[in-house]
């Protein structure tokens, strides 16, 4: 038996060791490539480096599926690199960061940055498994926890006022104790392992009927409209979760501006995600910036602009018909509201 397998180099540090020991004690034959999987480097070298890899290793297609260990990066490079060699080979996800956990866990997407552009290139090839340990997240500094809680937060406004409100009373705790079981005996009711089910299984409802993203009508968009441009722009100041509640915040402002979301509404929602630590405005998602998100969501979503917007706590709908004068309203709110108010994220 043989086993690839494709490891953020992070995580390799902290848990390779382990993970050649499991793979000795069994007797199989593996390969264990480490690789710098960051945001600055995903892109096709390193899809290539990992081709290179399998193919001078060997492995049987039907019977060997690649292992991608790490963050959503590590886990979208090299899903791309199994979706493309010899076609399709199968390969397996473990999640190592929260927002892995939550969100690329469970999608089909793979993918790498190509052409200044998120994601440009990829397949939809969803992983044969997807293995779940949230004790990597031990190690995980806490803004990358934070960074994983915005995922779970976009979920909570969508779909779920009883997840929103776990992470009203419990976010915090969340945060300190980086997802971690206090007490053992609890393992189905305590906040941790209950937000992260509720995450996956809100996420899974919505991804599981849309595997190919044939619908345009995607609640998970949310906080995805202007967040790519404002991420690459940045990079790598800002990290996804944090340009995904940078979006989520404004669209929060636009919902209330359109009368969907009440000032208190608006308030409590600002309010959770400050208690996340998460950056709530940035001074480079300027009005043109959104403007130009929504124009190119405009072309590539067949005309229509589609976008979902909470109409209240854990509910949500998709808008075509949101108006400029909206959007220009509630972004001069949201500065106003903000701008001096906020840090850069450290
Ligand atoms: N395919 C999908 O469905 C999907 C969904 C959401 C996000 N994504 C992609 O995921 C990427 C973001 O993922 P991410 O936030 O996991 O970033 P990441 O993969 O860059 O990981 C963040 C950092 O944490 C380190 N790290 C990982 N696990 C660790 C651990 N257990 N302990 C200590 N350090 C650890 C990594 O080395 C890295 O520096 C984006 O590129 C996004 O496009 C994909
Ligand atoms: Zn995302």
């Amino acid at each position: 038996m043989k086993r690839f397998i494709v490891i953020d180099e992070t995580v390799n540090d902290l848990y390779g060791s382990q993970v050649a020991a499991y793979f000795k004690a069994r007797g199989v034959k593996y390969k264990i490539l480490h690789l710098p999987t960051t945001e600055e480097n995903k892109s096709m070298t390193l899809v290539t480096s990992i081709l290179e890899e399998v193919h001078k290793f060997g492995i049987d297609r039907r019977t060997e599926p690649i292992i991608a260990i790490g963050g959503g990066v590590c886990l979208d490079i090299a899903g791309l690199a199994a979706s493309l060699y010899r076609r399709r080979t199968p390969y397996i996800r473990v999640p190592t960061t929260l927002l892995a956990y939550i969100d690329a866990s469970v999608g089909a997407k793979t993918g790498v940055n190509f052409a200044n552009c998120k994601n440009k290139l990829g397949s939809y090839i969803p992983p044969v498994a997807t293995f779940l340990d949230r004790t990597f997240l031990c190690t995980l500094p806490r803004r990358h926890i934070s960074n994983g809680m915005a995922e779970m937060l976009k979920m909570a406004l969508m779909k779920h006022k009883g997840l929103f409100e776990l992470l009203q009373k419990e976010g915090r705790s969340l945060l300190d104790s980086r997802f971690q079981l206090r007490i053992p005996e609890n393992v189905h009711t305590d906040a941790a392992s209950v937000s992260t089910r509720l995450a996956i299984e809100t996420m899974l409802e919505e991804l599981a009927p849309n595997l190919w993203e044939d619908d345009l009508d995607r609640l998970v968009d949310f906080g995805h409209i202007i967040s790519p441009e404002l991420e690459m722009k940045i990079l790598p100041e800002l990290l996804h979760g944090e340009a995904v509640n940078i979006d989520m915040a404004f669209m929060v402002y636009v919902a209330h501006e359109r009368g969907f979301l009440t000032e208190e509404e608006k308030r409590l929602i600002i309010v959770c995600m400050q208690s996340l630590e998460l950056p709530v405005w940035h001074s480079d998602c300027t009005l043109d910036l959104v403007q130009r998100s929504l124009t190119e969501r405009l072309k590539h979503s067949g005309g229509l602009l589609r976008m979902p917007l909470p109409i209240a706590l854990g509910k949500a709908r998709i808008f075509n018909d949101i108006e400029d004068s909206i959007v220009c309203q509630a972004f001069k709110k949201w500065c106003d509201e903000h701008c001096e108010t906020t840090m850069k994220p450290q």
